[in-house]
């Protein structure tokens, strides 16, 4: 039995796997520009966050239906399951979709179908997080925050993601004003790849009580030392700076000094399609290379739990938390 674990940093388009992306074009009438599974999983060679991204945009191309989105997520629930995940709060990106031409509540519906049913079938509770694309205009993220309010008893926060470099938190200020007067959660990427400044901004202009990744933290001790007083939870993603090269190799990862600094760390899987592995290899990929110990990844899995949502079920995070300090690691003791 895996180690019981929250999943806060993961984007469901980014769970698309090869295989699902080819069912849905043949069942959408949707040309893919790639000869079939293998020739696409060779695209997977990525130089940084963009080269990723415009995968990611291109590949979305095949969901259309609410069964789609119903089904992609029915199949990131089943992996998850399996590597121990028992809560995921899960960022979705409605522009990406809108933009298309499928409407906001395809997205909602589909995904909130599937949820609720996994619920019951895999024991895992989700939260959905609507994220922003920091490289489309304020006006557009407030436009989609507006056109979010028949389905705000679906979504428990708003989040920022996309290409990081040149698009600040600050740029955000006004919808991140408004959603929290709406009464959702604040998180936002900052420090994947780009400066610690604008981590800072994040919380100190937005607000956010969670900062995703946040790995260049490191460069700003003054910056690591409040986030430790503070407890600010980062949602790191290791297999994923590996494949994006915010790290040469994964022996390279701070992870392992920022938890020596005392930050409130968790590991998560980000796009686990893309990036060779969803949160238990995450888990696995950091014992082997950095030798995280047992008690480092106890405290990784108490973490996220300490660091989730789930405010609104403090009994459930209890039952959770009891079960991490209660678990025994087998001899392999991996993930
Ligand atoms: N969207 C999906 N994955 C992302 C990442 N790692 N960084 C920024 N935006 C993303
Ligand atoms: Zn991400």
């Amino acid at each position: 039995m895996p180690l019981p674990k929250a999943e806060l940093h993961l984007h469901i388009e980014g769970t698309l796997e090869p295989e699902l992306a080819f069912a849905l074009a043949a069942r959408n009438g949707v040309t893919l520009p790639y000869k079939d599974t293998e020739e696409l999983r060779r695209a997977y060679l990525f130089q940084d966050l963009q080269s990723f991204l415009d995968l990611y945009y291109g590949l979305m191309a095949v969901l259309h239906t609410e069964d789609d989105f119903a089904d992609l997520a029915d199949a990131y629930l089943a992996r998850a399951a399996e590597q121990g995940v028992r809560h995921a709060e899960i960022f979705f990106d409605p522009q990406a979709h809108t933009s298309r031409g499928v409407p906001l509540g395809t997205v909602v519906e589909g995904l909130a179908r599937a949820l609720d049913a996994g619920e019951e079938r895999y024991g895992v509770s989700t939260r959905l997080i609507m994220c922003f694309l920091r490289d489309e205009s304020a006006e557009s993220a407030m436009e989609t925050l507006q056109a979010a309010q028949p389905y705000l008893h679906r979504i428990t926060g708003v989040g920022l993601d996309s290409a990081e470099a040149g698009h600040p938190p600050s740029k955000f200020r006004e919808v991140y004003e408004a959603a929290a007067a709406l009464g959702l959660r604040k998180v936002a990427h900052a420090g994947e790849e780009g400066p610690s400044a604008y981590i800072r901004e994040a919380l100190d202009i937005l607000g956010v009580e969670r900062i995703d990744h946040g790995l260049r933290c490191m460069e700003d001790p003054d910056l690591v030392a409040r986030l430790a007083r503070e407890r600010i939870p980062l949602t790191l993603c290791p297999l994923s700076n590996v494949r994006l090269r915010a790290v040469d190799v994964l022996a390279e990862h701070p992870l392992p000094r920022m938890m020596a600094e005392g930050l409130l760390c968790t590991v998560n899987s980000d796009d686990p399609a893309y990036f060779g592995g969803y949160v238990g290899d995450n888990f696995r990929a950091v014992h082997e290379a950095l030798g995280l110990g047992e008690e480092q990844l106890r405290e990784l899995a108490r973490n996220s739990f300490v660091a989730s949502f789930l405010e609104d079920d403090e009994e459930r995070r209890g039952r959770l938390l009891t079960e991490v300090e209660a678990y025994e690691f087998e001899a392999a003791g991996a993930e």
